[in-house]
């Protein structure tokens, strides 16, 4: 028996999105990636690995997960046990302080709650950026939730150059996020099977890894240069780039609902009356505004009277994996 250890994770939001694998198994990008770690969405994972246990036992806020439910979870583990010298199998119990699988990025500080808690629990002890690494193999984009702030993604080549780096972990200037939660449902078609069917269909694809390399670039500069509008602009043009992917696939689809639409336009109407905001949008319909602290209560009075006050959440940049 192994101690239980428990992992605290935050999400993350991409200002330029992963999309697209190289290596699905590896789970090796097509292209790098920036985000904004945000401090009141996060996952919290206890993992204990048991020897009388016959299986993985996988509860995900308060529900066991069936065989087919775990299987994610399950191959992630086995991962974990291989590296350890382990056989033993683990309960795991997990509660997501953001709604699963509705665009908010649950896989990111899911799986990364995970790999620091189950490999601590396995008796591995793994530096950050071997943490990232890991973290990488359950979800792409929780390979970034090892750290706080802005992380970028540095696409590699393979197992172990891909991984995130702190971009700057420490902001010191006014950006935060509304996530304005229009649907909280799980999406119909998740990151992993929405980007394949992008990356084997679109004939738009071959545009996307290098015109995301290039706002990487820029990106990056405008958070040097703390140009809120700035990045703005290019987080809202490469969202919608990588949202042009999907309505070119083939069969067609695309994370839009008739809500994303009156979310985007409130966004443009605020906008051309001269408040700072901007949009982006995940594999999901929910639409995240990024804009200053500042003109925040301007921006919720005017999306209030669109969407319930409850369904406007205010995000602050959050902080890296911490174990409790
Ligand atoms: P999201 O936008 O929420 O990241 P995804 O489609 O990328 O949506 O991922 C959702 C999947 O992530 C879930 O079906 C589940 O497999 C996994 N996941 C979510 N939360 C957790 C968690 N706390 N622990 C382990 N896996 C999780
Ligand atoms: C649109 O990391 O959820 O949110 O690697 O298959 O688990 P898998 O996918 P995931 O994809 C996230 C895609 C995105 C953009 C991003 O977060 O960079
Ligand atoms: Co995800």
């Amino acid at each position: 028996m192994t101690k239980a250890i428990t992992a605290r994770a935050h999400t993350n939001i991409a200002l330029i999105k992963y999309w697209g694998k190289l290596d699905a198994d590896l789970i090796i990008p097509q292209n790098s990636s920036l985000s904004l770690t945000l401090a009141p969405f996060y996952t919290d994972t206890t993992v204990q690995f048991l020897p009388e246990l016959t299986h993985d036992q996988i509860k995900i806020d308060g529900q066991l997960l069936s065989t087919a439910a775990g299987q994610r979870v399950h191959t992630f583990l086995d991962l974990v046990r291989q590296r350890a010298g382990l056989t033993a199998f683990a309960q795991v119990d997990s509660t997501n302080h953001v709604p699963t699988a509705a665009g908010l990025a649950s896989s990111a500080s899911g799986f990364a709650a995970l790999a620091a808690a189950a490999s601590k629990a396995a008796g591995l002890e793994l530096s950050l950026p071997e943490l990232s690494r890991l973290a990488r193999r359950g979800s792409g984009s929780a390979t970034r939730s090892i750290y706080g702030g802005f992380v970028e993604w540095q696409k590699g080549h393979d197992d172990l150059d891909s991984q995130a780096v702190p971009f700057q972990e420490k902001i010191d200037f006014d950006i935060q996020m509304i996530a304005i939660l229009l649907d909280p449902r799980p999406k119909k078609v998740a990151s992993r099977a929405g980007m394949a069917q992008v990356v084997a269909t679109s004939p738009y694809y071959a545009a996307w890894p290098p015109t995301a390399e290039q706002d990487l670039i820029a990106m990056k500069a405008a958070i040097l240069k703390k140009d809120l509008n700035l990045i703005g602009q290019l987080a809202e043009a490469n969202a919608m780039k990588m949202h042009a992917t999907t309505l070119s696939a083939n069969p067609p689809f695309t994370y839009f609902e008739p809500e994303t639409l009156t979310a985007i336009e409130l966004v443009q109407n605020l906008r051309n009356n001269g408040v700072s905001c901007y949009y982006t949008m995940d594999a999901g319909p929910n639409v995240k505004v990024i804009c200053s602290a500042k003109e925040t209560p301007a921006i919720l009075a005017r999306l209030q009277q669109h969407f319930p006050a409850d369904h406007l959440l205010v995000a602050k940049p959050g902080p890296g994996v911490t174990y409790i």
